[in-house]
């Protein structure tokens, strides 16, 4: 037996103020873009901004449904978009923020497990490391460097290959 750990390094700022002009800006456009999810049901508005590798933005809100599983998160949302707008394209960073008419908005969100296993298969198909900038309305913000950081031993394609 070998015991073995896993570890990642991270950014927390105190404020918007901290990040970088590119960062705090799509942090910015995704705080205003809330207002575009369809969260009657959760009343969790979510906006996920994209910056992608040839400079485009790309945006996505939760869009829920009477059904709730149909669903779906702002983080897919904007991947599949920016996968139909601009097939191939990676992403380079992707902010994330919330809004809520019942709780208070005063920390980072984070991808949920689904979102995390969509970013990770989408860093491999486009072949570029997903930047997060993690932020509420109010409150630290976290930078992670790759999302697939926040998925250690993730199921991907090659699994499903021979070996
Ligand atoms: N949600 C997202 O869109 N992204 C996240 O990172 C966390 C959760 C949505 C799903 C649902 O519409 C609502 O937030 C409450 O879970």
């Amino acid at each position: 037996m070998k015991k073995q750990s896993y570890q990642f390094e991270y950014e927390e700022y105190n404020s918007m103020e901290e990040l970088n002009a590119e960062d705090a800006l799509l942090l910015k456009l995704a705080k205003e873009e809330t207002i575009h999810a369809y969260a009657p049901y959760s009343h969790f508005s979510v906006a996920a901004v994209a910056r992608l590798s040839n400079g485009q933005i790309v945006k996505g809100t939760n869009q829920e449904n009477a059904s709730y599983p149909v669903g779906i998160c702002a983080e897919r949302v904007l991947m599949s978009t920016a996968a139909s707008l601009f097939p191939g394209m990676a992403i380079s960073t992707m902010a994330i923020s919330y809004k809520s008419s019942t709780i208070e908005s005063n920390k980072p969100v984070s991808p949920c497990g689904m979102c995390r296993q969509a970013l990770a298969e989408f860093e491999d198909r486009t072949a570029g490391a997903i930047r997060l900038v993690l932020g509420g309305e109010t409150g630290a913000i976290i930078v992670v460097n790759q999302s697939r950081q926040l998925l250690p031993f993730n199921f991907g394609k090659e699994d499903l290959e021979k070996s």
